[in-house]
């Protein structure tokens, strides 16, 4: 009974916190996309796109700010879900796939971060993605490959920017948005199935119980 009513709060949880994440997706999809309008993805040219955004654009403060704060508050919430995920595991399909799928969307989040880091050209970012490229060319075999992808060829510039853009906003927002509607669906899924087994557990009884008076 406790441990029922543990996976019960678990699953509420859960489900509370992925339509928190989808709808913080989509506002940082949707902020991401009116940031395009003004935003240049060039080397110098991201720094003062961005400066004028927050400073010349009406609301373009806001935008950027709405857009940080999603896109920030969503890795928080899906590294917790993983957690709450994992107190309330139930080795069934409707728990894996949404386990899964929960997983895939904490990395694709996390990856929405990391491309973002060069995508507003501050010495900071700079620096760091330069650090970081050191590590990714140290991964055995497909290091060297990985760094070019990223990189374009030669070192950090405009082009770097350019790839780092379109992971960012083309492939890796569509995965996250397709990723937080799947693990919705299957978390929904996953607590009406759980509600459908307590009803039959209380109907079970009274089903014995007249089987035994007949
Ligand atoms: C699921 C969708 C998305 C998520 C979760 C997301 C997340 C993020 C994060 C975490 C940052 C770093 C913000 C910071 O800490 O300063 C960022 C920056 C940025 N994103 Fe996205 N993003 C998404 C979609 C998009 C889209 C669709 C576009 C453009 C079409 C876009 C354009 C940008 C730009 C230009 C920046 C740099 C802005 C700045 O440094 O203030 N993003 N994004």
């Amino acid at each position: 009974m406790l441990n029922s009513r543990f996976d019960t709060i678990m699953r509420r949880i859960a489900t509370v916190i992925s339509v928190s994440i989808l709808t913080l997706s989509l506002t940082a999809a949707f902020s991401g996309v009116l940031l395009s309008f003004y935003y240049q993805p060039t080397a110098g040219g991201a720094y003062h796109s961005l400066e004028m955004i927050t400073n010349e654009v009406e609301y373009g403060w806001l935008f950027r700010k709405a857009h940080s704060l999603a896109g920030n508050i969503v890795i928080v919430l899906a590294l917790i879900q993983i957690v709450v995920m994992f107190l309330g595991r139930q080795f069934r399909k409707s728990w894996l796939a949404a386990w899964i799928s929960g997983i895939f969307l904490t990395l694709s989040v996390i990856g929405l971060d990391w491309t973002a880091m060069i995508l507003s050209w501050t010495q900071d970012g700079y620096w760091r993605f330069n650090i970081e490229l050191g590590t990714i060319q140290a991964i055995p075999f497909i290091g060297t490959q990985l760094r070019e992808i990223l990189t374009g060829g030669a070192g950090v510039s405009t082009v770097t920017v350019e790839h780092l853009y379109t992971i960012h906003s083309y492939l890796l927002s569509t995965v996250a948005i397709t990723l937080a509607v799947v693990h919705l669906a299957t978390v929904l899924y996953q607590e009406k199935e759980m509600y459908q087994e307590a009803a039959k557990f209380e109907q079970q009884p009274e089903t014995e119980s007249s089987e035994v008076l007949s």
